[in-house]
């Protein structure tokens, strides 16, 4: 039977804090007044559920995860209504995936209905958090963490879920400029039978001093190959990537084990395919870009992720070669999706595949 939350509500919220952060909220920097919490061992399967106060955790220095990084992570947004309620989008698909990356990881996996009651009831008791702002959003971390106290290295038989919520405006300063992304010669993210498709905190871990990389030579973002060939690509360091052809096709990276399935993504591709576009997920390559935007084969790129929504990319920096410029950095096509996606989430346009979940 499924554990029913206990609500223990935050007696010393203050408003002033709120409203401080709902006018700047950034992304990722302020979080809300509670938290939900659920328990789960070996013996006990799944219990202590609760949404309690917002506070640091307390962990044994030799829980399993402090040392071997067994930890997953999700990604979901609530969007204010225009009628004042609430709703979340495609949830059901985080909780998948969730589980999907449990699997890889040794985790347990958690009934979709406890993961998805445990996001609904921190968002009932932070209802306030959500942003009344156009377009901003509460942004939910979901996460699973191993806390066995063990040094052993194997799964461990004691973890806890945690959703955690910050509201969020743009995530990358400055809204819509494209972006410019760095493309890594030397460090990749992902392999065939690796944990690529898994959202686990050790692939970001593994993206950062590439990440670093793209900072130091200007860029937002890092563009992962394919580890084998180096041309075909993969994904960002926490994206997609879609491209788009001077004849209203897009193309992305096919799901092949190494990439991540975006939510985004993959709402990105069913919106294009009702606008009557053609979407091809197959290999795409470097050279293929080079040469296509070289002669205007390829006109627009974006990167698409849930805390991202959809973000147009204006070049590709590669060291000790030329450059690539899309001819088109914020296209048509691009924020054609974006103001499409964006409208379905926050309830201006109508919701015509039912990915809306109303919770209030
Ligand atoms: C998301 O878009 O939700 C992500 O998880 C990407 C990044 C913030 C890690």
């Amino acid at each position: 039977m499924q554990p029913q939350f206990d609500i223990q509500l935050s007696d010393s919220v203050t408003a002033q804090r709120r409203e401080k952060a709902l006018q700047n909220p950034g992304f990722g920097v302020h979080f809300t007044d509670h938290m939900a919490v659920v328990e789960w061992d070996s013996e006990q399967g799944w219990h202590n559920a609760a949404v309690t106060p917002y506070a640091p955790l307390q962990m044994d220095p030799a829980a399993a995860v402090l040392h071997y990084a067994q930890e997953i992570f999700e990604g979901m947004k609530a969007y204010r209504q225009p009628d004042g309620g609430i709703a979340l989008f495609r949830p059901g698909k985080n909780a998948v995936r969730f589980n999907r990356s449990a699997k890889r990881l040794a985790l347990p996996e958690i009934p979709e209905e406890l993961f998805l009651e445990a996001c609904r009831q921190l968002v009932r008791a932070d209802e306030a958090w959500v942003p009344e702002t156009a377009y901003h959003s509460l942004y939910l971390r979901p996460f699973m963490i191993a806390d066995e106290v063990f040094l052993g290295v194997r799964a461990a038989q004691r973890a806890r879920f945690i959703v955690i919520a910050c509201p969020a405006g743009d995530y990358f300063p400055g809204g819509v400029k494209p972006l410019d992304l760095w493309l890594s010669t030397k460090m990749t993210r992902a392999a065939a039978g690796g944990t690529g498709f898994a959202k686990c905190g050790g692939n970001y871990a593994g993206s950062l001093a590439a990440t670093a990389e793209a900072y130091e030579n200007g860029c937002q973002q890092v563009l992962f190959t394919d580890a084998y060939d180096r041309d075909s690509i993969d994904e960002l360091g926490g994206m997609n990537l879609f491209l788009v052809t001077d004849d209203n096709k897009l193309i992305t990276p096919e799901v092949n084990g190494n990439i991540l399935e975006g939510v985004t993504r993959d709402s990105i591709i069913q919106l294009a395919k009702n606008l009557g576009y053609e979407v091809a997920e197959r290999r795409v390559t470097i050279s293929e870009w080079r040469e296509g935007a070289a002669t205007g084969a390829i006109r627009e790129a974006f990167a698409c992720g849930t805390a991202a929504v959809v973000a147009p990319i204006g070049r590709l920096l590669v060291k000790d070669a030329p450059e690539i410029k899309l001819p088109e950095p914020t296209g048509t096509i691009t924020m054609q999706l974006r103001e499409e996606l964006m409208g379905i989430q926050h309830g201006t346009i109508s919701d015509t595949n039912g990915w809306l979940e109303r919770i209030s």
